[in-house]
């Protein structure tokens, strides 16, 4: 962090005093939408608010202040937000409680526009860029009783030190990198986000040490565009894969994953580091998104239908044991039934493990959203309804290879829908269910797998 930056922490610090005399037991209660660096967003909010003297509720009802951390990356998230925003209307009629909203959709000067015509009650609204003032724009708000806008369209700093409150104390979430610089067409996140930009490794580092030290076993390194990561040379790491090392060096973390990865910066020497440091997952997120060389260009994707499949064949032959999820968007503008079964067949041949599947959403000021040959809505939800069915099959035959086979799970908690058994997860991801006592909760233990029911593995000890 540069001295500047550290000013501003110590200026938000100082607000964080004044407002502890004010506040005192009120409640906050806090939406997350969108993706895991939003949770990551989340936690740092959580972090200036408790400190504050806020407590958390789990109930919009019960809260003095509600905040939305908003994602626009399709329609349908933006929806909910304003779905929301009525609810917490009637909470603020009734309490007369703060209504604050940030993250991603807060950075288009649309959304700004229209909140600001139709939706006036509420209170405080702040950017991507802008999260570390919460405690400023709070104070202002309730001094000045003047509605707070604070969005910037920068590309941000890098601010280190803002309080944080995890959600877990097992995994925990360390973003590496901001923004994004690969403006896929279809992408409203390089214009919330800004430019890319790297943490420094050492704040990294002493941040995931402090966390082996809390107790904390997992940890998922988090950035839109995590292999293009940029090291100074501090401890000689200057590219993701020597980060990759460095963290698996840190005694105490026993797993390692990231999200995501861009599939053209996926070079060998990370494909090395994954094989030799058995801590890192053996999932591996590999983003797709069209299987048609056509659309990737397209797309601006910048590989092929070809290049893909290569690059997953080389992982496999050098990491046998990895698996890979992908992401696909079907309906991109111009995509022919050709296109679509080129998704189809990679999605055949790479075998995934795992596929999070979404319906291509227009993006306002993104160039796909301009491209002629937008696909009727009708066509778009057919072909998710293929993919779906394809996708599904290909689980079901996925998870038999788990029966029989012994497997290291890291056990999460209790289930949800069985408070006598406990739910884990596999090195791969999947979700395992099994009947042990509380005492396991947080341990690594070894499991064999007996059944499987689509969306959980089912286990006994060994
Ligand atoms: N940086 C990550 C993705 C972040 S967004 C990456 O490149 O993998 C998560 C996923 O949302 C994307 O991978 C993409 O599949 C999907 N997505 C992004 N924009 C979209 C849009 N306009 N419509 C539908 N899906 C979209
Ligand atoms: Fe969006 Fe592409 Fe950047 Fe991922 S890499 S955040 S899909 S622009
Ligand atoms: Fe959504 Fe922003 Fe993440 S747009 S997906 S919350 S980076």
């Amino acid at each position: 962090m540069n001295i500047l930056e550290n000013e501003e922490i110590e200026i938000q610090n100082e607000y964080i005093k004044k407002l502890k005399e004010i506040i005192n037991g009120q409640k906050y209660y806090i939406l997350t939408m969108g993706c895991t660096l939003n949770e990551n967003d989340s936690e740092k909010i959580s972090g200036m608010l408790e400190e504050i003297g806020y407590q958390k509720v789990e109930e919009m009802q019960e809260a003095n202040l509600i905040v939305f951390n908003t994602c626009c990356i399709r329609e349908n998230a933006e929806d909910k937000m304003y779905g929301k925003l009525g609810e917490a209307k009637k909470v603020k009629e009734k309490n007369n409680a703060i209504i604050a909203l940030c993250g991603c959709m807060m950075q288009q000067k649309h959304i700004i526009e229209k909140l600001n015509k139709s939706y006036p009650f509420v209170d405080i609204i702040f950017g991507t860029h802008t999260l570390h003032k919460l405690p400023e724009d709070l104070y202002k708000l309730i001094i000045t009783k003047n509605k707070v806008r604070d969005v910037i369209d920068i590309d941000g700093e890098i601010y280190e030190g803002i309080p944080i409150k995890r959600t877990s104390n097992k995994k925990a979430l360390v973003t590496i990198m901001y923004g994004c610089n690969n403006f896929c067409t279809y992408c409203i996140v390089p214009y919330v986000r800004g430019r890319e930009r790297s943490r420094k490794a050492e704040d990294i580092l002493n941040e995931i040490e402090g966390l082996a030290k809390e107790g904390y076993k997992e940890i998922t390194l988090l950035g839109q565009n995590v292999n293009s990561y940029k090291g100074s040379g501090y401890k000689e790491i200057y590219n993701f894969a020597d980060l990759l090392r460095a963290v698996n060096e840190i005694d105490g973390i026993e797993i390692i994953n990231f999200i995501s990865p861009h599939p053209k910066d996926f070079t060998d020497d990370v494909i090395d580091v994954i094989k030799d440091c058995k801590k890192i997952s053996r999932i591996l997120h590999l983003p797709l998104q069209s299987g048609s060389s056509k659309i990737l260009k397209l797309m601006n994707r910048k590989y092929t239908k070809e290049q893909f499949i290569n690059l997953a064949k080389k992982i496999k032959q050098k990491v046998p044991d990895v698996v890979f999820s992908t992401d696909i968007i079907v309906g991109f503008p111009g995509e022919t039934e050709e296109d679509f079964e080129d998704t189809l067949d990679v999605i055949r041949t790479v075998n995934f493990e795992q596929v999070f599947m979404f319906i291509y959403s227009k993006r306002v000021g993104t160039p796909a959203a301009k491209m002629e040959n937008q696909i009727d809505e009708k066509i778009k939800h057919e072909r998710f309804e293929r993919l779906k069915e394809l996708v599904e099959k290909q689980l079901e035959e996925n998870n038999k290879k788990y029966i029989g086979t012994t497997q290291d799970i890291l056990v999460e908690g209790v289930s949800k829908n069985n408070k006598n058994t406990l739910t884990g997860r596999t090195k791969t991801n999947k979700i395992v269910v099994l009947d042990a006592d509380n005492s396991y909760i947080g341990k690594i233990v070894k499991v064999k797998i007996v059944s499987e029911h689509m969306w959980y593995l089912k286990g006994e000890m060994v």
